[in-house]
């Protein structure tokens, strides 16, 4: 049912998925790179070569923006970008904490053709293609149908380089835990939105995020109902700041809470 692409990238993250949960819990090399925390372990590197070789085996011509390696363009300018985060989570992976995944989306122009984020250590395998919904392990995803933002369950995340450049985002997480509302913080970008895919959680948000850490869970919300945007409620794209998504239902009182935030804030109340 699925396109080639689909099922090669499919393949792709399943196999990379088993090379992160080989390495789990091993001795492996960590180092750092942009401040202190943000860290690269050497099974960042090893997924990542493993998923572009693969991915060029099939799709010679197609070019990548990877995490580790940054764009390849193969010779001639593509238009079919393969986005990639190899390990999605290495905060955690780098503690032995099971909580991570590998990310690959298809983009042409600025269209996401198809997501897949796996799971290797609960076999959960995240998929959809444009026009043909989300599934998870072969079964279809529907967002969730929570309407009132005082009874969802929310997730975030928070960037690197949050000691220097906070944003907002603190002050928002507060203000969602001042209501009541539960909120997680999983530490794999990817995870979080094929989770509101999934309708276990009904709302993410996040700033600073780049086009891997999002492109196949984008996709994998809009495929399951969901609505993606920037806080603000316009259109959103891979690169843009500040990601919104959603069930679609708490959407703009999500929306809203973001924004006042931000503006009370910047009013010094
Ligand atoms: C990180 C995770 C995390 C998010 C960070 C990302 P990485 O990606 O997605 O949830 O809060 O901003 O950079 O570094 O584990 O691939
Ligand atoms: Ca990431
Ligand atoms: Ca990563």
């Amino acid at each position: 049912m699925f396109e080639e692409y689909t099922k090669v990238a499919i393949e792709t993250a399943k196999k990379a998925g088993k090379i992160l949960q080989e390495g789990f819990g091993s001795s492996f090399k960590i180092s750092s790179k942009e401040g202190k925390n943000n860290l690269v372990t050497e099974y960042d590197n090893r997924s990542e070569e493993f998923i572009i070789e693969n991915l060029r085996k099939h799709f010679p011509e197609f070019s990548f923006l990877a995490e580790e390696s940054g764009k390849t363009e193969n010779g001639n300018k593509c238009e079919f970008v393969w986005v990639i985060d190899p390990l999605d989570g290495t905060v955690n992976y780098a503690h032995n904490l099971p909580i991570f995944s590998v990310s690959i989306a298809l983009t042409k122009q600025k269209e996401i053709l198809c997501g897949v984020i796996y799971n290797p250590m609960l076999d959960e395998l995240f998929v959809a293609e444009k026009g043909k919904g989300s599934y998870l392990n072969s079964a279809k995803l529907s967002v969730s149908l929570c309407d009132d933002l005082d009874s969802s369950f929310l997730v975030t995340g928070f960037p690197y380089n949050i000691d220097t450049n906070p944003g907002h985002c603190v002050d928002q997480f507060v203000q969602m835990l001042k209501r009541g509302i539960p909120v997680r913080r999983l530490g794999s970008a990817a995870l979080d939105l094929a989770y509101v895919a999934a309708g276990r959680f009904d709302g993410f948000w996040e700033i600073n995020l780049n086009p891997w850490d999002v492109a196949a869970g984008v996709l994998l919300v809009q495929e399951a109902g969901g609505l993606v945007t920037q806080y603000n409620k316009e259109p959103y794209w891979i690169s843009d700041n500040n990601i919104l998504a959603t069930n679609g239902l708490i959407h703009d009182q999500l929306s809203e809470t973001l924004i006042a935030c931000y503006l009370e804030i910047n009013n010094g109340n």
